[in-house]
């Protein structure tokens, strides 16, 4: 085995429960997967097969009970709290599947969180907040509250705060599921180009179809596993064969 590697995330043999006692559910059975350098990855699956806990556990947020997880060649898992932290706030940009906006703050004070913590200057972060909320086309949204905004809009800001910092690796659970089709073209755009500068990796989990074309790779979960990587056109292809 090769101790150097383009994968940017390398889980091996992760496993997680939930609950105790009867209750007790493996939600992650054993499972591997990986996400290379400069390639936008989706994670697909049947609903409750432990996407949103995979993704979690690779974003820090979530420990694993087993096994091992790597990004950018750091093991996560063995990581202490406080290390854990700085790593994350450097290197992870996180899209929640619910958007985990901060009510009591206007668009561009959500989007300036991440900058805030990495300790810029409120006045830079809320300049760079504003130009990321201007990418998302919500540049004339910046001052509203997420009480305010769409469903849309909000995942849009809640998007502006995972790319604000230029985080290398991604994280989204499912980007664009409040999405029409022109704000979905524009998201996966961006995430795609974020994807594509050389040290960075997006990873999404999605059940859009409409977007798997964004793809450079899909990774596919059944009952906390997941059990096939497959190259995107390969799997494009078989998403459609019997359709004519
Ligand atoms: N905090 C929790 N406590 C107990 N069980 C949980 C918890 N979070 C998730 N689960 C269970 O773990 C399993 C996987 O959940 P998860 O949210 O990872 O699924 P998912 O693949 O993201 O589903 P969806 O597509 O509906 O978002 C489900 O059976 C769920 O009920
Ligand atoms: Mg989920």
């Amino acid at each position: 085995m090769s101790t150097v590697t383009r994968d940017a995330v390398q889980m091996r043999g992760v496993d997680k429960y939930f609950g105790e006692g009867d209750a007790r559910t493996h939600v992650l059975k054993t499972t591997d997967f990986d996400a290379p350098l400069g390639e936008l990855v989706m994670l697909v699956g049947p609903s409750g097969c432990g996407k949103t806990t995979l993704l979690s556990v690779l974003a820090g947020t979530l420990n694993a009970d087993g096994g091992q997880v790597s990004v950018f060649g750091e093991r996560i898992d063995q990581m202490k709290p406080a290390a854990l932290t700085r790593f994350r706030a450097q290197n992870i940009g996180f899209i929640f599947q619910q958007f985990n906006l901060i009510p009591t703050l206007t668009a561009a004070e959500n989007v300036s969180v991440p900058l805030l913590i990495q300790g810029k200057s409120n006045a830079v972060a809320l300049k760079r907040a504003r130009d990321v909320l201007e990418r998302v086309g919500l540049g004339h949204k910046a001052g509203e509250r997420p009480s305010k905004l769409s469903g849309g809009q909000q995942q849009r800001v809640a998007i502006a705060r995972a790319l604000v910092h230029e985080p290398r690796l991604l994280i989204c659970d499912e980007p664009t599921s409040a999405l029409d089709r022109e704000n979905g073209t524009l998201v996966m755009q961006l995430l795609r180009d974020v994807a594509r500068s050389a040290d960075r990796t997006v990873i999404i989990v999605t059940h859009d179809s409409r977007i798997y074309r964004y793809a450079d790779r899909m990774a596919e979960m059944e009952d906390g596993r997941v059990f096939r990587t497959l190259d995107s056109a390969v799997a494009i292809a078989a998403e459609h064969s019997g359709h004519g």
